[in-house]
């Protein structure tokens, strides 16, 4: 077999180090001149994750279809976007119904254009969740689940891969997956919920296979445990529960909203430029174990 002698005053030719030109680090995680989409930024993670566009210099389209986002963190998130002279809004709609959907997106899209920061990036927050053994699951129950989490996820990235297309814009989709996509949580009886996020991780795998040659990246962001609304209303009515999740808590604890900041900013970013269909697992550890 040949051999090839690399000598150490081998240059590096032009071209493979033109590809190698990266921004400064700071750039690597800056949303800057970009309107990101928050669906489920109503409350929960979802909110906290709009705060974290702004803080990364983005500006923050809130979804939800509740008629109005959690008074508290809504100001939170004003105070931050007036410090930046950034802007957040919201805009109640139901992600399951495609026509108000795809308007909602497209006024969001056009007024990010008008104020010099186009549509970017997306994240695929709302979803639903639903305890009920699997014998006794009611057909329409789980279709409730699966017309939230998987149908109205893929309407959201849908048109936010439309506008992209449109746009010409590399934009960035990150949705909002969860561990039981691949692993089944001990003690809970959430066969729907679970379906839907394996569900979603196929569908980032899909998508990102017809959309990169478009610039178009798409990854799952999967959370372990987190104490939210949805989860809160589950630990109070069942405190046990809490027991059986903390004994897979390598690092001693649940997570919080905050904890998925910097994930979601760095999937959102240029500084993920080479990552598309792929999971990001943020679990504290509890798939480490068995
Ligand atoms: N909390 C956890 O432990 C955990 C773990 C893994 C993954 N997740 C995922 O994180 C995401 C956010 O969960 P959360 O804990 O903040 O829950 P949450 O219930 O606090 O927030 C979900 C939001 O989605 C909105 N929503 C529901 N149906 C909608 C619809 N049809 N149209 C528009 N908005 C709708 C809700 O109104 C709510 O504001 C979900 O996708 C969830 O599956 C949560």
């Amino acid at each position: 077999m040949g051999s090839i002698s690399i000598s150490p005053d081998t240059a590096v030719p032009a071209h493979i180090l033109e590809s190698r030109q990266t921004p400064a680090n700071a750039a690597l995680f800056s949303l800057s001149g970009k309107t990101v989409i928050i669906t489920g930024g109503g409350r929960g993670l979802g909110i906290v994750l709009a705060a974290a566009v702004l803080e990364a210099g983005g500006c923050a389209a809130c979804i939800d279809i509740l008629p109005a986002p959690s008074g508290a963190e809504w100001n939170d998130l004003q105070v931050i976007a007036k410090k930046s002279n950034l802007r957040a809004t919201y805009h109640k709609c139901d992600i399951t119904t495609e026509s108000e959907l795809s308007e909602c997106f497209d006024q969001i899209a056009a007024e990010g254009t008008r104020n010099g920061a186009p549509l970017g990036g997306t994240i695929a927050c709302a979803g639903i969740q639903q305890k009920i053994p699997a014998v006794d699951y009611p057909a329409d129950s789980f279709r409730r689940i699966m017309d939230v989490n998987v149908t109205g996820t893929f309407l959201t990235i849908k048109h936010s891969a439309r506008i992209f297309m449109a746009e010409r814009t590399k934009g960035s989709i990150v949705m909002i997956a969860s561990m039981s996509g691949q692993v089944a949580n001990r003690g809970l009886t959430c066969t729907a919920y679970n379906t839907s996020k394996a569900a979603v991780q196929q569908m980032c795998r899909s998508v990102a296979q017809e959309w990169g040659q478009f610039g178009i990246r798409v990854n799952t962001l999967s959370p372990g445990y987190i104490r939210t609304a949805m989860t809160d209303e589950l630990l109070t009515a069942e405190p046990e529960v809490e027991k059986t999740w903390m004994a897979g808590a390598l690092l001693g604890r649940l997570g919080t909203p905050e904890d998925f900041k910097a994930p979601a900013v760095f999937l959102l970013a240029d500084g993920s430029s080479f990552m598309t269909g792929a999971d990001l697992r943020v679990d504290g550890g509890h798939c480490a174990s068995a």
